[in-house]
C-alpha cells in the first residue's frame, strides 16, 4: 500500500468543505462523533470502502455502520418500522446505531454490509459530524478509526498512530464526549441488543416497552465485528484488580489511589469518556501490565465492562 500524506483538517467550515470534497474524490477521511473517531468513505463507492478494510488491517468483511445527516436519508436506505421510528425519536441524533432490513436498490456498497440483507445506520450527534454528514450530502461508512483490534480512538491524535500515512485525512474535533461505541440494537427480527454502549439497555427497553433480547456470543445472529479479542493493548490487562501488584500501571475507578483514575467520583459517563484514552496512556508508559479495578455492572458499566473483557481476552 503507498504511504500517503495524511492530512489534519481544522473542524472550521474551510476544514469541512475540504473534508466533504475529499470523500466525494473516494478518499479516506476520519472525523469525530461523539462516541468515538470514524474512519469515514463514501458508502456508495466500492473502491472507498474497501480501502477502509485495507488501511485498517481488517482480516476479513464485517460490516460496517453508514451514517447519515437525516432521517429522510436513512429511511431512504432502509426499511422502516414503527418500532425503529420510537426509538429514532428517542435517541437521534446520539450514540444509537440500529440494524434494519436493507431496502432493495439502496446505493449502499455490497462491501458495506458484507453480503448482509441488513443494514447498521446511525445519526451521530456531534455538531462536526453532522456538519461533514450535511456538506457531504451522502451516506458515509465509518468503523472506528483504529487499526483491527487496537484500542478505539477518542482523539485525532489516536487516529493519527495508527493511520497516519494511510488515509487521505483527518478532522481534528478535539475530545470525543461519550468516549465508547454506540449501542447497536438489531430491529430486523426480534429487537436485539448486538453491542453495549452509550445508549444503555434500560434505556431501550423503557422505551420498546419491552425487554429486549441481549446476543450472547455463542448466538449466531450478532455484530460479526464482536471478536473476543478487540480493543486490546500491547500491555496485558488484569481486570477487577482491588489490590495493585508490583510494576503494573494502574487504571482506577473510585477513590483508590493509582496512576490514572476513570472516575474518582465513581461516575461511570465519566469513566466511560476516559476509558479508551486513558488505556492508550498506559500502554505508552511500556508498562507490561494494566491493572484496572471493579467496574460496577449497571448502566454504562456493562459497555465499559464489554470492552474491558475483550482488551483482556486471550489474543
Ligand atoms: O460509535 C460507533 O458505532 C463508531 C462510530 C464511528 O460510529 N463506529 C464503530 O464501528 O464502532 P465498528 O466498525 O468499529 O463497529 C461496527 C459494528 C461491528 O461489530 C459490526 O459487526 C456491526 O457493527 N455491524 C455492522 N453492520 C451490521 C449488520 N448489518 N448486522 C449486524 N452487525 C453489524
Ligand atoms: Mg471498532
Amino acid at each position: 500500500m503507498k504511504t500517503l500524506t495524511t492530512k489534519k483538517l481544522n473542524a472550521d467550515s474551510a476544514g469541512l468543505a475540504e473534508a466533504a470534497a475529499l470523500l466525494q474524490d473516494g478518499a479516506l477521511v476520519a472525523f469525530p462523533t461523539e462516541t468515538v473517531y470514524g474512519l469515514g468513505a463514501d458508502a456508495s463507492n466500492d473502491t472507498a470502502v474497501a480501502r477502509i478494510y485495507e488501511a485498517k488491517g481488517r482480516p476479513e468483511f464485517n460490516p460496517l455502520i453508514v451514517h447519515l445527516a437525516d432521517i429522510e436519508n436513512v429511511q431512504q436506505l432502509v426499511v422502516w418500522s414503527p418500532e425503529a421510528q420510537a426509538i429514532a425519536d428517542a435517541f437521534w441524533p446520539g450514540p444509537l446505531t440500529l440494524v434494519l432490513p436493507l431496502r432493495p436498490g439502496a446505493k449502499v456498497s455490497k462491501l458495506v454490509t458484507a453480503g448482509l440483507d441488513t443494514l447498521a445506520v446511525r445519526i451521530p450527534e456531534a455538531p462536526v459530524a453532522r456538519a461533514l454528514l450535511r456538506a457531504f450530502g451522502g451516506p458515509v461508512a465509518a468503523p472506528s478509526a483504529n487499526r483491527s483490534g487496537q484500542v478505539s480512538p477518542t482523539l485525532a491524535d489516536h487516529v493519527m498512530n495508527g493511520l497516519n500515512g494511510k488515509i487521505e485525512a483527518v478532522v481534528d474535533g478535539g475530545r470525543c464526549s461519550v468516549g465508547l461505541e454506540s449501542t447497536i440494537l438489531g430491529l430486523a427480527g426480534k429487537p436485539t441488543l448486538l453491542r453495549p454502549g452509550g445508549v444503555t439497555q434500560d434505556e431501550l427497553n423503557t422505551v420498546l416497552g419491552k425487554p429486549i433480547a441481549a446476543r450472547h456470543d455463542a448466538e449466531a445472529i450478532s455484530a460479526p465485528g464482536q471478536m473476543r479479542s478487540h480493543y486490546a493493548p500491547r500491555a496485558h490487562v488484569r481486570l477487577n484488580a482491588t489490590e495493585w501488584e508490583a510494576g503494573e500501571a494502574r487504571l482506577g475507578f473510585g477513590a483508590v489511589d493509582c496512576d490514572l483514575n476513570l472516575s474518582a467520583t465513581g461516575d461511570l459517563t465519566e469513566a466511560a469518556a476516559n476509558l479508551f484514552e486513558y488505556m492508550i496512556r498506559l500502554d505508552a508508559s511500556g508498562a507490561k501490565v494494566i491493572g484496572v479495578s471493579p467496574i460496577p455492572h449497571l448502566g454504562l458499566g456493562v459497555a465499559i465492562n464489554d470492552r474491558l473483557s475483550r482488551a483482556a481476552a486471550e489474543r
